[in-house]
């Protein structure tokens, strides 16, 4: 093997192991959703979302819309960048939000 695929092979396992610590969980998402972590303002989405508050009727839209609307607050509301769409940040904060509109339905 020449250089290029031995380094490209050391950034593979590299990244897979990066991946399985952070593996996208409710979990997570949930630490997420209540840390200040994902802004500059000191804020969390439960500061205003407080117990999913307001979010009852997103859990019943697709991953991309949900994921769209949380990058929305993320950059308005807690002045903070972006995720990924699909980073495993947002994938357990998702996560975490289905399972918030579901507990409120009932
Ligand atoms: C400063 C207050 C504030 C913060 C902090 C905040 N949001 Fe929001 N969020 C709102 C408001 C206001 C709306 C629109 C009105 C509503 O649905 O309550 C909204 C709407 C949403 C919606 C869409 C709800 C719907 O039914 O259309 C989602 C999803 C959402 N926020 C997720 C998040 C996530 C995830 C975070 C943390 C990263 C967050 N919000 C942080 C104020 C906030």
């Amino acid at each position: 093997m020449n250089r290029t695929g031995m380094v490209l092979m050391a950034l593979f396992f590299l990244t897979s192991a990066a991946s399985a610590a952070d593996a996208p969980s409710v979990e997570n998402g949930m630490k997420l959703f209540n840390s200040s972590s994902l802004g500059k303002n000191d804020r969390s989405c439960a500061a205003c979302h407080p117990d999913g508050k307001g979010l009852e009727d997103a859990s019943d839209s697709d991953h991309a819309t949900m994921a769209k609307i949380a990058n929305k607050c993320i950059v308005k509301a807690l002045k903070g960048k972006a995720l990924g769409d699909d980073s495993p940040e947002m994938t357990s904060l998702v996560m975490y939000m289905k399972t918030l509109g579901k507990t409120k339905s009932k």
